[in-house]
């Protein structure tokens, strides 16, 4: 009978007989694929697997915590986490075009995991061992869409990650191929991981970078996450998560408007809120989200994020609109 429990167990023991008794890597995003592969896989293989978490410093609020803890208490995983924070902002330090900074990102993400991986198989190899496998979080509309290839591959080119360099070759474990979405959260929830990883929003890549509309800087970072973390505190506390498909928060860095709070006046940036509702972020719609809602939302950025004066509401569909800014 289909039921999570059943499907964990087959995959688990699918990823025994791939793997046999040797090595694996993983690349952990903080999204829900990759925490319920490499879950999948730590369950079938233990310490023979290491994962690998990129911090790039255009996460959100918690989300770093949340693999570093939160992941690791569930399901027992050993971790390696890459600080490049200072290395991705130097490199974006400058950089307003969209395009470009996607560029960049995924230049650096690959050369930080690249870095993570090579010190593993060199470790590995000090032992006598070798690391033969790379898992991914590759789902079912994934295959499809990539004409259903796979074997010894290196790293999918998917758009915010390139490929590793020939020499780096893999056989890709891939225990999600054959699943929906709402069937890996399914699984994610059977293999106990907490529901803030399994039921998360999608959340692009290249982070925070394309919601600040201008360069990235620390302080903008700063003013955006505190902004954001407001925003998806009232809309969970509200209820309203599981209606949105995601709600991107975006900062105009380079536009500042004139305010007034307390008896001064003040020269601040707006906060953009881009609730959309959606099936498959093909296309979306604007969602009606309660007023009172918005208000608090409005409310306590203004009053508690110093450098935001006032939050205003994207009511644009998709198309034409996109569902980032950037
Ligand atoms: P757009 O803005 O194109 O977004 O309407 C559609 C969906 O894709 C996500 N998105 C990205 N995801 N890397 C990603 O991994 C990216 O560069 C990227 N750009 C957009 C976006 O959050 C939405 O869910």
């Amino acid at each position: 009978a289909w039921t999570a429990a059943n499907i964990a167990d087959a995959l688990v023991e699918q990823v025994r007989e791939q793997v046999g008794d040797g090595r694996a890597i993983c690349g952990l995003s903080g999204g829900v694929d990759s925490a319920v592969a490499a879950a999948l896989v730590q369950r079938a293989i233990g310490d023979r697997l290491t994962c690998v978490f990129v911090d790039h410093g255009l996460l959100r609020a918690g989300e770093r915590e949340q693999v570093q803890q939160d992941f690791v208490a569930a399901t027992g995983a050993r971790l390696v986490t890459v600080d490049a924070v200072e290395t991705f902002l130097r490199e974006l330090d400058g950089v307003s075009d969209p395009e470009t900074k996607r560029k960049i990102i995924g230049r650096e993400f690959i050369r930080s995991f690249e870095g993570a991986v090579s010190a593993e198989l060199g470790d590995s190899a000090a032992h006598g061992e070798s690391i033969d496998f790379l898992v991914q979080g590759t789902l079912y509309p994934d295959v499809v869409e990539s004409g259903g290839g796979t074997g010894t591959a290196n790293i999918k080119s998917h758009h915010n990650v390139g490929g590793l360099p020939e020499d780096l070759q893999f056989s890709l474990v891939e225990p999600l191929r054959l699943l929906f979405k709402d069937e890996v959260r399914a699984v994610g929830r059977e293999l106990g991981l907490p529901e803030e990883i399994v039921a998360r929003q999608p959340f692009p890549g290249p982070g925070l970078a394309i919601r600040i509309i201008g360069s990235v800087t620390p302080d903008r970072l700063e003013t955006l996450r505190h902004a954001d973390a407001i925003a998806r505190e009232e809309l969970t506390t509200a209820g309203l998560d599981a209606q949105i498909w995601q709600c991107p928060v975006v900062l105009l860095a380079d536009v500042r408007s004139v305010g007034v709070q307390g008896d001064g006046r003040t020269y601040g940036h707006p906060i953009v809120l881009r609730p959309v509702s959606s099936e498959d972020a093909m296309t979306a719609d604007w969602t009606r989200l309660p007023y009172d809602v918005l208000e608090r939302i409005s409310t306590r950025i203004t009053n508690e994020v110093r450098e935001v004066n006032r939050v205003v509401l994207d009511v644009t569909s998709k198309p034409p609109g996109t569902i980032e800014w950037e």
